[in-house]
């Protein structure tokens, strides 16, 4: 009797063990690997990559040219939509070769459109026919090759899947049911229960360690169709067959979401505000994500490897995407971006992978970004240069801990550099030549973790402090904050009686200018006071005109500069400079910025 139950607990523990073969792990451990990964690869393939961004002759019915959108967007029927299949060129096709280039390119994880809108599966899928195995007449899956050759070469995988919308699928839903009559839930669970549960158990069963599924909507559920506990639905069962698979927020759930594993910003957006959760970028080389030949506007290596780097320094990743062509091929531009960031990567990667960014404001230094990691007791600052000052000074702002070394990343290994530490700068001394044609890295080692100072005004290139909006730590009324438009600077309104504080470090005693760039909307002058300890500076800004933009008939505000006067510091250290401005109410002083700099 002992003997059969032991036998018995003895084979439930190895079904057990057979069912789920990942150690659990906590999440913030399950994450680890993709929050230390920081740049992966986008696949989106298809159907529609046959179609190229052509119907018929005639483009794509939207300016934003995704062509994955094809059939929704010109209308074309599902009867001759299939007929795609037939343009795919199976001899040529190697999904081996998508895993070399994303490896070339330094890229650490794949992500493949399993699904897409279009509803037609790429993998042999038993659940549908409307899979491009069979449509295509083939008996390769796809996705099985990529599986293995992701294994071969240590990629991780994911899959992306389109779960809300199903072009394909009669009761799946598509926009314009919001017009043409609405299928009920009832329908739509018909499609959630007969499709897409069935065909993510395929693709979480069939395919060996599957690292996330990325689905995509991008409203909150509650406004469509979609229930929560169909979501809930997803969810368990992702983590009842592989409880390491991380799922994105575009489930249709917030970030903080039990269950959702990361956050997945809006088709390349990019990073504005350091954020704890992790979170990533899904970006296009041109604009469309499937293969599109009519485009031509790519972006530059320079862009890509800023987006990577920006969004790295806010705490998050990048997934770069490619397009590839119905016979695999992977277009030429998309090639050369990707060999050109790998080439970047394989020398300067020590600065991405595993990497995050410093707490000091988003787009506080004029040259660049800075990403940081800790190195057992030490913590490894490396400033991201992207413009290499004429002056040989770069100026970093914010850190109060003085580093060990400084190192300038080369092609020929690292070179250590001269720097010296006041207050919260450190001015490192640069060579002649660049670290890098893309983006130059140094290595800043400090013994422990660096003490920050978020408030003080950062260092413009070439000294002098730019004291704005974005960088005053007090204000004691509500401004409004308006952004860069194209014509007029970003800048502060100010429509009330209110004042502003800057905390700003005088690196060395003696006379400062202080000029102030402004629009002023009333009718009559604005008296201002701007006061650093006990010196103040009186002024009255006169009222502003108009300014015509090129070619002609048109104006915008015109932002005039006008020295105020001078502050004389006794000696070096951090001072707090206050604006006050006595605005009427609804009367506009529109401030661009004060400007500190040492009286030559
Ligand atoms: C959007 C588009 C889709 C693309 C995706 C990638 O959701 O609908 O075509 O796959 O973004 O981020």
């Amino acid at each position: 009797m002992m003997k059969r139950t032991l036998l018995a607990l003895l084979l439930f523990f190895s079904f057990i063990g057979a069912v789920n073969a990942q150690p659990a792990l906590t999440n913030s451990e399950k994450v680890k690997w993709f929050t230390d990964a920081r740049f992966g690869m986008f696949i989106h393939w298809g159907l529609y990559s046959a179609a190229e961004g052509i119907w018929e002759g005639e483009r794509l019915r939207n300016g934003n040219n995704y062509a994955e959108w094809i059939r929704y967007r010109n209308r074309i029927p599902e009867a001759e939509y299939v007929q795609l299949a037939k343009r795919f060129n199976w001899d040529k096709i190697n999904p081996e070769q998508w895993v070399l280039q994303a490896k070339k390119a330094g890229m650490k994880y794949i992500l493949i459109t399993a699904k897409h809108h279009d509803g037609i599966a790429i993998w042999n899928s038993k659940v549908s026919d409307n899979n491009l195995s069979k449509l295509s007449s083939t008996n390769r899956d796809v996705l099985k090759e990529l599986a293995a050759a992701c294994k071969k070469h240590g990629m991780k995988l994911g899959f992306y899947y389109s779960h809300w919308l199903d072009w394909e699928h009669p009761d799946g839903w598509d926009h314009n049911q919001e017009i043409t009559g609405r299928i009920t839930d009832e329908q739509y669970n018909k499609y959630w229960q007969g499709k897409v549960l069935p065909q993510l158990r395929e693709l979480l069963t069939n395919y060996g360690d599957v690292a996330m599924i990325w689905f995509d909507m991008w409203v909150d559920y509650k406004t469509t169709i979609v229930k929560k506990e169909q979501l809930d639905q997803v969810i368990k069962l992702i983590h009842e067959l592989q409880p390491n698979c991380l799922i994105n927020s575009r489930l249709g759930l917030p970030a903080n979401t039990p269950g959702i594993d990361f956050e997945t910003m809006g088709d390349n957006q990019l990073g504005a505000a350091y954020t704890n959760h992790p979170w990533e970028t899904s970006g296009t080389i041109a604009n469309s994500w499937g293969y599109n030949a009519l485009e031509n506007e790519y972006k530059s290596t320079s862009q890509l490897l800023q987006s990577l780097i920006g969004n790295v320094s806010l705490n998050g990743g990048f997934t770069l995407n490619i397009g590839p062509r119905a016979d695999g091929a992977i277009p030429y531009e998309d090639q050369t971006r990707l060999n050109d960031m790998g080439v970047w990567l394989s020398k300067n990667g020590e600065s991405v992978y595993g990497c995050t960014g410093l707490q000091l404001r988003p787009d506080q230094h004029d040259w660049g970004r800075i990403t940081t990691k800790k190195q057992g007791e030490k913590q490894i600052v490396y400033l991201q240069v992207y413009n290499w000052p004429l002056d040989r000074i770069l100026r970093l702002t914010g850190i109060l801990s003085k580093p060990e070394k400084a190192e300038l990343i080369t092609d020929a290994g690292k070179v250590a550099l001269n720097f010296t530490k006041t207050g919260p700068y450190t001015h490192i001394q640069l060579p002649d030549v660049a670290g890098d044609h893309f983006v130059s890295v140094i290595a800043l080692q400090y013994a422990q973790s660096v003490e920050l100072d978020e408030k003080a005004v950062a260092e413009s290139t070439f000294g002098g402090l730019a004291l704005t909006g974005n960088n005053a730590s007090e204000k004691t009324a509500t401004y409004k904050k308006v952004p860069f438009d194209g014509l007029r600077p970003a800048h502060l309104i100010i429509d009330k009686e209110g004042s502003l504080s800057w905390q700003v470090y005088v690196p060395a005693a003696g006379s400062y200018n202080v000029d102030i760039s402004y629009h002023n909307n009333s009718k009559t002058a604005t008296p201002i006071k701007i006061t650093a300890g006990d010196q103040d500076l009186s002024q009255s800004l006169k009222p502003t005109g108009k300014v015509v933009v090129e070619p002609h008939d048109s104006y915008t505000d015109e932002f005039v500069n006008e020295r105020t006067g001078t502050f004389n510091f006794p000696k070096e250290g951090f001072y707090k400079i206050t604006l006050k401005a006595d605005s009427k109410e609804h009367e506009e002083l529109l401030l661009n910025r004060i400007w500190l700099s040492k009286k030559l």
